[in-house]
């Protein structure tokens, strides 16, 4: 053991922004509600993190408006005793994620780890989590899911005409999923910090506030199915995944 390791087993939590209303996708329910193959988007990913043995509790965060939890929660009798909803989602994903993480901040250690996960990716398996875990465990960073691009890439000169104005080498590109798995203490201080500088709106996932302190989150390969429910299209594709 090095001077500098945490002196406690660290644990893993995770926290699951869930605060969104969905207006990609359109619907008159808020996404993370919408039933995919007979369950509601959000069951399938608290179930896999209540499954997990590597899961200490997940912590759920929800706009303090949400009309759909109670009644969701009711339905959900697994998940009694490994589950917190915290009702203070902001106004981004960025805000529901800091509200989150500062309302457990009695709870964890600064060493234990958080994955942060979105509501709708309800493809995430209990492998791919494993691997997340297994990957970053005495990682000085952190870091995500995320796949290698395969597409050829196009950078568009803009609406309406979508002239190419050049090909993107994709070599070295990877598209970012979650669970994005971070250091309680270091995570909260990047997006406090992205907060205080007013650079939230530059960032769309918990690693770009990381990478914002000047360090570098690994990628771990995660996989297609893993994918974010965003457009109307989404849903059938999701489908598909979940049923197999
Ligand atoms: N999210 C959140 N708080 C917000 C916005 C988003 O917790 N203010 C959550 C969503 O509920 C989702 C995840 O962040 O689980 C990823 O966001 P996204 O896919 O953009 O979901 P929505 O914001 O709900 O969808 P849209 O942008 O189409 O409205
Ligand atoms: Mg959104």
């Amino acid at each position: 053991m090095t001077a500098s390791a945490p002196s406690h087993q660290a644990r893993h939590f995770a926290l699951i922004p869930a605060a969104g209303i969905g207006a990609r996708v359109g619907g008159n329910i808020p996404k993370q509600y919408l039933p995919l193959a007979g369950k509601p988007m959000l069951q399938y990913a608290l179930d896999t993190f209540a499954v997990s043995a590597a899961i200490a509790h997940t912590f759920l965060v929800v706009s303090a408006e949400d009309g759909y939890i109670d009644d969701f929660l009711a339905t959900q009798p697994q998940l009694a005793g490994k589950l917190t909803v915290l009702r203070n989602g902001g106004a981004t994903r960025q805000d529901s994620v800091l509200n989150g993480l500062q309302a457990i901040k009695a709870q964890l250690g600064a060493d234990d780890w958080v994955l942060v996960h979105d509501a709708a990716r309800p493809g995430l398996t209990a492998e791919l989590l494993e691997r997340l875990i297994t990957a970053l465990h005495d990682d000085e960073v952190g870091g995500l899911l995320a796949l290698p691009v395969v597409d050829t890439l196009k950078r568009s000169g803009g609406a309406p005409e979508h002239r190419v104005q050049a090909t993107v080498a994709r070599a070295a590109l990877w598209a970012a999923q979650t669970p994005q798995m971070f250091r309680y203490g270091l995570l909260t201080r990047a997006l406090e910090q992205a907060h205080a500088q007013n650079r939230v709106g530059d960032i769309t996932d918990d690693a770009s506030a990381i990478e914002m302190l000047g360090l570098q989150p690994k990628l771990v390969e995660g996989s297609p199915r893993n994918f974010k429910v965003t457009l109307a299209h989404d849903v059938a594709l999701a489908e598909l995944f979940l049923k197999t």
